[in-house]
């Protein structure tokens, strides 16, 4: 039997209810905070996150899907949805309208070659929000609160958002050679990995999850204590905003990020259940990126969302989500020989926007009745026999248990009219 590639899962129809009641409590979100939907392909040219992501990052040495397409050009499935969306903004001038300019995409399909494990997958999908043009700090306080105002329309509790700034192109240098100067001197005690990331970049050491290295980061020197006056100026702007609308937030100096392009705020919101450190979200700004992929300088700021997160952490908080009907009316025929009327008169209460199924595969009328109630209809609507020569229908009302004649006509009526009740 073939299998789902490692790292992947089909989302099935029982469950898909899910995905679109979060889907549609994003979209509410983002619309009511003016941004617009975006869409961008789900490959693009490896150069694009070579450049835009960074040379550097476990994502783009370690783990992107890349290959040469037919026409031998180096094709990689999107690790991230910031850098196609500011290919886009640039490729299109976004720019050159009103800013700032402020787009989400919704449940776009990533993929990164990560060893698999509950919460990581090789293929998850992602919201996100990204907003260019936008210098103050208003903007990251814009998207910290929708995200919150999500998170909590979905019902979770405990959120709580990690804030940290990671400087500027300015004072992030002197910082670094600091940092460096502070690790080198236990690089014998780090992991493999930090060993490395020690050279290439040293930020990243601090959200090791190794214990050793955790013990040596929990003493280094904080990129807090060394911003330049504007990133000073910036993160306290940004605090001041989120006290305001009581945000529980904690300023948390190991918040680095994974990703190359992120210059001032970074933000998470970790996970409360699942394992140590997995992250909900994450997000930041990134003022550099796009004059660095080729545009003019422009501010932009963003974050990012996995959706098979937020579902493992709905299910770990036990929240329920109702899973709405599959069809209100089941539509029965007498006999074989009442088909087409069945048909009709399912067809006339689709009409009317009433979800109502018939039998497709020749069942009994006992057995049509069985499939009526493992499909939860709150109706049936029998048809033929007796009334069908008088021209009605019986309908059985499936919570009361009443049992009606009427014209099918009527029926659509007592079915409407009767909806809430039937529920
Ligand atoms: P990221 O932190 O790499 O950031 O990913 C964002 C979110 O995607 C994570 O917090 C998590 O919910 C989900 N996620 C990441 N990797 C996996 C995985 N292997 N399996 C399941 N879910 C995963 C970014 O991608 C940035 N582009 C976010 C951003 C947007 N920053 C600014 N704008």
């Amino acid at each position: 039997m073939i299998q789902a590639p490692k790292g992947t899962k089909d989302v099935l129809p029982q469950e898909s209810y899910l995905w679109q009641h979060v889907e549609n409590t994003m979209r509410k979100a983002a619309a009511v905070a003016g941004y617009r939907e975006v869409r961008t392909p789900v490959f693009e040219h490896t150069e694009l996150f070579q450049r835009g992501v960074g040379d550097t990052t476990d994502i783009v040495q370690k783990e992107m899907y890349t290959f040469l397409d037919k026409g031998e050009r180096s094709i990689t499935l999107k690790p991230e949805g910031t850098a196609g969306v500011v290919r886009a903004v640039i490729e299109h001038s976004l720019y050159a309208d009103t800013l700032p300019v402020k787009m989400f995409y919704l449940n776009a399909p990533i993929f990164r070659y990560e060893k698999p494990q509950s919460g990581r997958l090789r293929e998850h999908h992602q919201f996100g929000m990204e907003c260019f043009g936008a210098k103050e700090p208003s903007a990251e306080a814009e998207l910290i609160t929708t995200l919150l105002a999500i998170l909590t329309e979905l019902g979770l509790e405990n959120l709580r958002v990690h804030i940290n700034s990671i400087g500027c192109p300015v004072c992030r240098p002197v910082y670094h050679a600091k940092l460096k100067e502070y690790l080198t001197q236990y690089k014998e005690q780090l992991c493999a990995d930090c060993k490395e990331r020690l050279d290439r970049n040293p930020l990243r050491v601090l959200d090791c999850k190794v214990e050793g290295c955790k013990r040596i980061a929990a003493d280094a020197p904080v990129m807090l204590d060394h911003l330049c006056e504007e990133c000073d100026t910036h993160f306290s702007g940004l605090q001041a905003l989120l006290n305001g609308q009581q945000v529980p937030f904690r300023v948390d100096s190991h918040i680095v990020r994974g990703l190359d392009y992120y210059t001032k705020t970074v933000f998470e919101v970790i996970m409360q259940s699942g394992r140590e450190g997995l992250a909900l979200c994450g997000g930041g700004r990134y003022d550099g990126l796009v004059e660095q992929l080729g545009g003019p300088a422009l501010p932009g700021v963003g974050f990012g969302i996995g959706t098979e997160r937020i579902l493992m952490e709905l299910s770990n908080q036990g929240i329920v989500v109702e899973e709405p009907s599959v069809s209100d009316v089941f539509v029965a025929q007498i006999t074989a020989d009442d088909k087409a009327d069945a048909f009709n008169v399912m067809q006339k209460l689709r009409n009317e926007g009433i979800k109502a199924e018939c039998d497709h595969v020749g069942r009994s009328l006992k057995a049509q009745f069985k499939y009526a109630n493992k499909i939860n209809a709150k109706f049936i609507v029998m048809v033929g026999g007796d009334e069908g020569l008088r021209g009605m229908v019986r309908v059985r009302n499936l919570t009361t248990r009443e049992e009606s004649e009427m014209t099918s006509g009527d029926a659509i009526i007592y079915i409407r009219n009767n909806g809430e009740a039937g529920k």
